[in-house]
């Protein structure tokens, strides 16, 4: 049965003709050096071609006509080639076709790997490899899943099952998954895992000498295919762990332990990757707890971790009841920060301002930190946009974010070169995602939640990828090619995102869901324990209006932008449509530039989201006789369920606005039930 867990990695038979055609150079394969990695790549060369041609492909020990030669140019026969290996940097790769051999090669075995596995994927996706001349390399230095995973291997906002990472079992077992889960990673380049959750105990509790040893059992599964393990840590560690009566970073004692610590972690796993902290928010402890600064503490931190050339990655979503408006507190804690922390510290920032919404405006802090390493942070599981059960393609969300410009340094300072390091030409570079892996069969929950997984992989190795190019590439692998089925998935695919902002959160709406599990619609609340908590908050919705006004009549927000983003998110008409009320807070009667009022404007886009369910499954069904029976019923049965919810969102926060504004619906949208 097709129950997913091969994720892309199918490598079911290829098409005779296509075969014939497309795949001439393949008839053996002869891999150089015997390292764990150059090994896993010829395994992986061995299996993938295997079964895409249909016969086992063997092993080669001379060159013939018709071989793959995989290596660095440690090796003679591919160092004479003269490849252009300058381009490929120390993790990428060239393929290309010498006389009658596919050579794939790196400066480094994993730039080897990373090789055989865009080798792969050009074949499964029936590129044509009879004259390759390909050179890849990475743009962002470290490339990372942030897994929230507990150690008593619950997940924080996983809908997946439980943490893949066995901690009970761990070190005495290895599962074979682990192998696969660092398959599936180095596929798409992927470097590095941070292996617990920020928030809570368990970043205390792996920092126990007995959870880093069954760490260093995951990193040896990792290691072969270029992925470092890290930790998440709980600043006050010091006292948990270690027994201290301070966690005080300016405390020798503190520091002390902190450097015991690292040693100790790198004496069982030495290239350990670093630390993840979330600290003094959401009720974290921090250095603020003892009137010190997140450079006072990250400091500490980079402090203990540099002579092993480990990374600390701070977070900057921080944020805690205040009057200051809630999106304006990142920005407001680290602009004074800048230029303050050492060079192996990464702030790492999540995408918006807020929190993972449908939609947000880019962080300022991208742009608004020129003297500091700055991390972008997304989220592959959907906390706000339906879990596993909503179809939401999410590379579209995160395309807007990295194109959006900064004009930090003028035009052209796109977030993807703050995230790169090459507008500020910072030291380090890096992008994490938040997990959406767990136990369940296929990882992910849905089958379509393995392309957020994929395409976060994709976008952190090259930010500049398309969405499209990036669907597509998934499509072909996890289905099939056919034209017939790529062509209207894909377009389904990059629709679904605006889809779910139609009926979540049109128009700049944010925070409008339901409280504390997230899932369903709560523009109505008012009493979710914390008024920034509160979905009327952030909508502020009576009979004159709706939308927050944070230019600079209101909470101005937009000061924290770059002049030229400032001037155009300070005004209305200048203002994107689609972020209209999170600047702005505007009359019922606000005549919209694509036509309509605000009031007539907003409830259209409610239904029309419904609409779009609607349409998706019917495309579905269309999609039967090209999808194995399990797959196509789980998200055939998850988009019936989405079609149910979106009519809940849609109806829910139609009444709840229209109980204030008073107006009547316009025509052609259903009343609520
Ligand atoms: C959100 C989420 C929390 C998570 C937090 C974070 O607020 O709901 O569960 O801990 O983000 O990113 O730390």
């Amino acid at each position: 049965a097709e129950d997913g867990y091969d994720l892309w990695l199918r490598y079911r038979p290829l098409e005779k003709a296509v075969i014939a055609r497309d795949v001439p150079y393949a008839s053996a394969i002869m891999a150089q050096g015997a390292s764990p990695t150059i090994l896993a790549a010829r395994e992986e060369l061995q299996r993938g071609l295997s079964g895409l041609l249909g016969k086992r492909v063997p092993l080669a020990t001379a060159l013939k006509s018709g071989t793959i030669l995989i290596g660095t140019p440690k090796d003679l026969a591919i160092a004479k080639l003269a490849l252009p290996l300058e381009k490929a940097g120390a993790e990428g790769y060239v393929i290309k076709t010498v006389g009658r051999t596919t050579v794939i090669a790196g400066n480094s075995d994993v730039g080897a790997l990373h090789g055989a596995f865009a080798y792969l994927r050009l074949v499964q996706t029936r590129g044509m490899l009879n004259s390759l001349d390909i050179v890849s390399a990475p743009k962002i230095g470290l490339r990372m899943l942030n897994h929230w995973d507990n150690v008593d291997r619950t997940l924080e906002r996983g809908y997946s099952g439980i943490s893949i990472f066995n901690w009970w079992e761990l070190p005495g077992h290895l599962d074979p998954q682990y192998k696969d889960y660092a398959r599936a990673n180095a596929s798409l380049g992927l470097n590095g895992t941070v292996l617990t959750n920020p928030s809570g105990v368990s970043a205390a509790t792996s920092l126990e000498t007995a959870w880093i040893k069954k760490a260093a059992a995951l990193a040896g599964v990792m290691r072969p295919y270029g992925i470092k393990v890290y930790l998440s840590v709980r600043f006050s560690a010091p006292m948990e762990v270690g027994g201290l009566k301070t966690a005080d970073p300016l405390d020798p004692q503190v520091r002390q332990w902190w450097k015991d610590k690292a040693d100790e972690i790198y004496t069982l796993i030495p290239d350990f990757g670093g630390f993840l902290v979330k600290a003094n928010s959401e009720g974290q402890p921090g250095p603020q707890d003892y009137g010190r600064s997140h450079a006072d503490g990250a400091n500490m931190m980079a402090e203990a971790l540099a002579p092993h050339h480990g990374i600390v990655l701070w977070r900057a979503f921080v944020y805690s009841p205040s009057p200051e408006d809630r999106v304006k507190q990142s920005y407001n804690e680290f602009k004074p920060l800048d230029g303050k922390f050492l060079p192996n510290v990464i702030v790492q920032s999540k995408n918006g301002p807020l929190d993972f919404q449908p939609r947000e405006p880019f962080s300022p802090v991208f742009g608004g930190l020129p003297n500091t390493s700055t991390g972008m942070e997304f989220q592959i599981t959907k906390e706000y946009l339906g879990f596993e059960i909503h179809l939401v393609y999410l590379a579209p969300l995160w395309q807007e974010v990295l194109r959006s410009d900064t004009f930090a340094k003028g035009e052209g300072s796109t977030v993807a070169r703050v995230v790169d390091g090459s507008l500020f030409q910072r030291p380090l570079s890096s992008i994490a995602g938040a997990s959406n892996i767990g136990t369940a069969r296929n990882w992910s929950g849905s089958i379509f939640d393995q392309a957020n997984w994929y395409a976060f992989g994709r976008l952190a190795w090259d930010p500049d990828l398309d969405s499209k190019t990036i669907a597509e590439e998934w499509l072909k692998q996890t289905f099939t090619a056919d034209p017939k089925f790529v062509e209207p998935v894909t377009e389904m695919m990059l629709g679904s995102r605006e889809t779910a902002v139609d009926y979540m959160t049109p128009l700049g709406l944010a925070h409008q869901m339901a409280t504390s599990h997230h899932y369903g619609p709560g523009p109505w609340v008012d009493d979710a324990g914390r008024p920034d908590w509160n979905p009327v908050y952030y909508a502020r919705a009576d009979e004159n209006g709706i939308g927050v006004d944070r230019t600079a009549t209101g909470a101005n927000a937009v000061s924290q932008y770059a002049a030229p983003v400032a001037k155009a998110f300070s005004d209305p008409k200048a203002t994107p449509e689609n972020l209209l009320l999170w600047f702005h807070h505007l009359p019922w009667s606000y005549a919209m530039p694509s036509g309509g009022n605000l009031w007539e404007s907003l409830v259209h886009h409610y239904a029309h989201g419904v609409n779009k369910v609607a349409e998706m499954q019917t495309r579905w069904q269309a999609m039967k006789p090209f999808v194995d029976a399990e797959r196509f019923q789980i998200t055939a049965d998850f988009l019936a369920m989405q079609k149910e919810n979106a009519e809940l969102w849609r109806d829910g926060s139609i009444a709840y606005f229209q109980s204030v504004s008073h107006l009547p619906l316009p025509d052609g949208v259903p009343a609520p039930a």
